[in-house]
């Protein structure tokens, strides 16, 4: 393994109070609000207040658009949490401007994202948006931050169309496309000398995004992709694939499930007795946040991300120290994404001075930085998706423990981007 940049760490004196998820730390802006804001800021400077308090910048107002319910609901808290430890880490405030939240369930309902995001851009105005987990949710977000203009910084959801043909100056992702972890785990699994493959995910942009980065690499490594099988986006009524795939007889599996789905079919592939003879492999988010729930079906099961347990770089021990602390629980990969997120927007608000209007200078400070992430450090490519390792893991025990750089540095193609 590829050893990663070492970090001084977290200084506890910068830490203010763990961060929570309590409504209490945060603004619901109301329309009656809206409208009385500015007679209460003239009734200030009427009051001639000194002038630099007068002209101080404002709060930051970000929009967390992320899933509250649902099968991906855990996914969206850890987001959240990995966010806000960050602000709180640098006491609150990023750009020099003080941090505040307004939240929306966005249910990872398509549907419903365009009429969530217009919320959060019209009627509460935030400078930010952040989210989401779904990428056809992300997908809506991104055309209205777009047509907008305002900021948006994608926390998880992998639609690779977000930094390609959606792709735009006032547009980042903290995480990954899909196409990336798909394709290195194409590279994988024929370096192991398989051969066959089916390949088995839910039937929207990530599932088909990452069995396409999958098939890429698989194929021009010489595999075959014997069978693409999926089901819609939740289901969880696995059995019938799983015994197409029993029949079909593959020399290995590749899937993409998360969250709750993710611990089903886990211990229905295992279930169904298919683990010892056909091994299953997937994207990470087969097995990130799920270890407990999916027990020892998940033992062996190897996976591809750019983030994984036991990684032991200083930068990653320190973060998994705050995060325990502030929450009681082990960080994922999800919540170091949200971490990222926010020093992604924390970089380049300093460069603008907490001017989010400025975005070509935004842009350029983002685009020239070194993210010093727990997964390791990354930089951001010309469409603005992170440039990064790709980990090949493998679960022992309750730990997806690291066995190799699967893909080094890897860089999603930006297919379709023009900026
Ligand atoms: C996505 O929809 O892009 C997505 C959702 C959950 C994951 C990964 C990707 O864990």
């Amino acid at each position: 393994m590829t050893p990663l940049g070492a970090d001084p760490g977290i200084d506890p004196a910068r830490r203010r109070d763990p961060p929570t998820n309590d409504s209490k730390s945060e603004t619901t802006v109301t329309n009656t609000q809206k409208f009385t804001r500015p007679l209460v800021l003239a009734a200030a400077a009427a009051l001639a207040l000194p002038s630099a308090m007068a002209q101080a910048p404002g709060k930051l107002k970000v929009g967390l658009m992320l899933p509250a319910t649902g099968t991906f609901a855990v996914i969206g808290t850890a987001v959240e949490n990995g966010f806000k430890l960050y602000v709180a880490e640098q006491g609150g405030k990023l750009g020099g401007r003080e941090v505040e939240f307004v939240k929306v369930d966005d249910e990872s309902d398509p549907s419903k994202a365009v009429d969530n995001v217009n919320k959060l851009i019209k009627r509460d105005n935030v400078d930010v948006l952040v989210g989401s987990v779904h990428s056809g949710v992300a997908m809506a977000m991104a055309k209205s931050a777009k047509d907008s203009g305002t900021l948006l910084i994608v926390p998880n959801a992998g639609a690779d169309a977000v930094t390609g043909p959606m792709c735009a100056v006032n547009i980042f992702r903290s995480s990954f496309s899909n196409w990336q972890p798909g394709y290195a785990m194409g590279q994988a699994m024929a370096a192991k000398g398989h051969k066959t493959a089916v390949t088995i995910t839910w039937k929207y942009a990530a599932g088909d995004e990452m069995a396409r980065g999958f098939k890429e690499a698989f194929e021009k490594a010489g595999g075959k992709v014997t069978k693409e099988l999926n089901l819609p986006f939740p289901n969880v009524e696995f059995q019938a694939l799983l015994t197409e795939i029993a029949a079909a007889k593959p020399d290995a599996v590749f899937s993409f499930f998360a969250g709750g789905g993710a611990v089903k079919f886990v211990k229905d592939y295992a279930g169904a007795g298919l683990k010892k003879n056909i091994p299953l492999y997937g994207t990470g988010f087969l097995t990130d946040g799920t270890l407990e729930a999916q027990g020892a079906d998940a033992d062996g099961v190897m996976t591809t991300l750019h983030y994984a347990d036991a990684l032991n770089t200083p930068r990653d021990t320190a973060f998994r120290l705050a995060y325990v602390k502030s929450y009681k629980q082990q960080p994922d990969v999800y919540a170091v994404q949200g971490y990222d997120a926010a020093q992604m927007l924390g970089i380049g608000l300093a460069a603008v001075k907490g001017d989010v209007g400025k975005k070509a200078e935004f842009a350029a400070a983002v685009r020239k930085a070194t993210i010093d992430s727990p997964r390791g450090k990354f930089t951001i490519s010309k469409s603005h998706n992170p440039v990064q390792d790709m980990y090949l893991r493998q679960v022992s025990g309750k730990e997806n423990k690291v066995v190799g750089v699967a893909s080094k540095a890897l860089e999603d193609p930006g297919r379709g981007c023009r900026m």
